[in-house]
């Protein structure tokens, strides 16, 4: 999926350059700054942490994220991407400083913006000339004002700057491609100034660029991934009547998602959504509207969908299996989703611990995300790591799959069935054809179908 180096905009837009900073190298910083960099911007990446600054230096990825390793090797041998520990030799070599910092949900579901306030004092101190200072972070709508406030407060040169709310849109194990073909780039300004910096950075990239106001393009973030989340638990919810009524959610899908209003995108029935952004940002969502005076309940609804979903298909594995205590499943899948090694918040690893409480022993297997696993599923020897995804269901009572990764289409199913008690499947992803299934002999039960 993820477009080669070599089909990104590049070279033709490399005449107008701007010297940026991205603070942070996270998963949002890395893959901006590099793309920044690939389409001809001078661009430091500012990191507090030393080590994961030589690593980068050294040519490593802290990451998975296909397509980026190479980029970022290509942009520093062209002398175009460097990294620092340093944030004032960012902020001095730059023109623009990109705010690219985790933002973790507090234990209210509310946003912990201290690492914001914290790199807003740095900044502050480092200027000695007028900045544009961008949040890219997904924050609470007002941040861009407490963002400058502070900015105002500890910048003891008394130089001017403005404050831009320049929201992401990434998706993980897609990155590189949502960041090199944007459908749209959200530019929130409190005054014209900044504009046309904004503007010749993103130029290259060859998308709509929307002028708003601050508060406006804060709130873009929050509602597009409350928006997409809703859908998720919408065909979610369609699912369980599926089933009720013997429908298949993906003919419904499919059917709705011909209407150009409706679009088939995000309309893939599953266990339920996880991962980094949607539990945190509809959480986070809910307690900013909580504290605007408007119960979101609609948003609530959302989440108790996506947690019923993790419930029943629980319980369509007991159902089946009856007992779990010393039975041995197979589990396919441990990342929240297909190309990322990212297991925060991931539904596999929710079900994995499931079924370890009803005493199950489970051979799991990720393409990516199996040493990330280990720091979150238990080390008493109730789950061993298979290298290959052929080999998890031999000896298991049923196979299981958790992630959408596509290359468990290609499972060997003959091999499975082989290995298995009972040919029994559990599908949380519809990755497998419900008749070729039942062709092949498996009691095959999967989502909405
Ligand atoms: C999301 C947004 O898509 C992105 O725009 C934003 O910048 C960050 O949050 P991400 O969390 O990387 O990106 O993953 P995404 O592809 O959106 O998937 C989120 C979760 O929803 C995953 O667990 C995925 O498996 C699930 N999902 C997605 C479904 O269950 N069904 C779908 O149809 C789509």
């Amino acid at each position: 999926m993820t477009r080669s180096a070599r089909s990104h905009p590049t070279a033709d837009h490399r005449a107008s350059t701007m010297k940026i900073a991205i603070i942070g190298t996270g998963y949002v910083g890395l893959v901006t700054g590099t793309c920044f960099a690939e389409v001809g911007h001078e661009v430091t990446c500012v990191d507090n942490d030393v080590r994961k600054v030589e690593m980068l230096r050294a040519g490593g990825i802290p990451i998975y994220e296909p397509g980026l390793e190479e980029l970022v090797k290509q942009n520093v041998a062209a002398g175009r991407l460097r990294f620092t520990a340093s944030t004032a030799e960012g902020v001095e070599q730059s023109q623009v400083i990109f705010i690219a910092v985790p933002t973790p949900p507090l234990p209210d579901g509310g946003v912990d913006l201290s690492f914001i306030e914290k790199v807003a004092r740095e900044v502050a101190a480092a200027m000695t000339d007028y900045k544009i200072i961008v949040d890219k972070s997904t924050v609470p709508v007002k941040t861009g004002e407490k963002v400058a406030e502070t900015i105002r407060r500890y910048c003891k040169a008394k130089v001017e700057f403005d404050v831009v709310s320049n929201p992401e849109f990434l998706r993980e194990g897609f990155a590189v491609e949502d960041l090199m073909k944007p459908d749209r780039v959200v530019v929130g300004v409190a005054g014209e100034r900044p504009v046309a910096a904004m503007k010749e950075i993103y130029t290259p990239f060859k998308a709509p660029i929307i002028v708003t106001d601050i508060s406006s393009a804060e709130l873009i973030k929050h509602a597009a991934n409350s928006f997409l989340a809703l859908k998720i638990s919408y065909i979610n919810a369609i699912s369980v009547i599926c089933e009720a009524s013997g429908a298949n959610v993906q003919e419904v899908a499919n059917g709705i998602g011909m209407d150009a209003r409706i679009g088939r995108r995000f309309l893939d029935a599953s266990l339920g959504f996880g991962g980094s952004c949607f539990p945190k940002d509809l959480s986070a969502f809910i307690r900013i509207a909580e504290q605007l005076g408007y119960d979101f309940r609609l948003l609530k609804e959302v989440q108790r969908i996506n947690a019923d979903q993790m419930e029943r298909f629980v319980k369509k594995i007991t159902d089946t299996l009856w007992v779990l205590k010393d039975k041995t499943l197979g589990v396919l899948g441990l990342a929240f989703k297909q190309n990322t090694d990212d297991v925060r918040m991931s539904p596999a690893i929710d079900l994995c611990q499931r079924l370890l409480k009803e005493g199950a022993k489970l051979r799991v297997h990720d393409p990516q995300a199996m040493e990330k696993a280990k720091a979150l599923l238990p080390t008493d020897g109730q789950v061993t790591y298979v290298a290959d995804m052929n080999a998890v269901a031999d000896g298991c009572d049923a196979l299981v799959v958790a992630t959408e990764w596509p290359e468990f289409k290609r499972v060997d199913l003959e091999r499975a069935k082989r290995g298995l008690t009972h040919p029994i499947l559990f599908d949380g992803r519809n990755l497998f054809d419900p008749a070729e299934m039942a062709r092949l002999g498996f009691i095959y039960k999967s989502i909405g179908r």
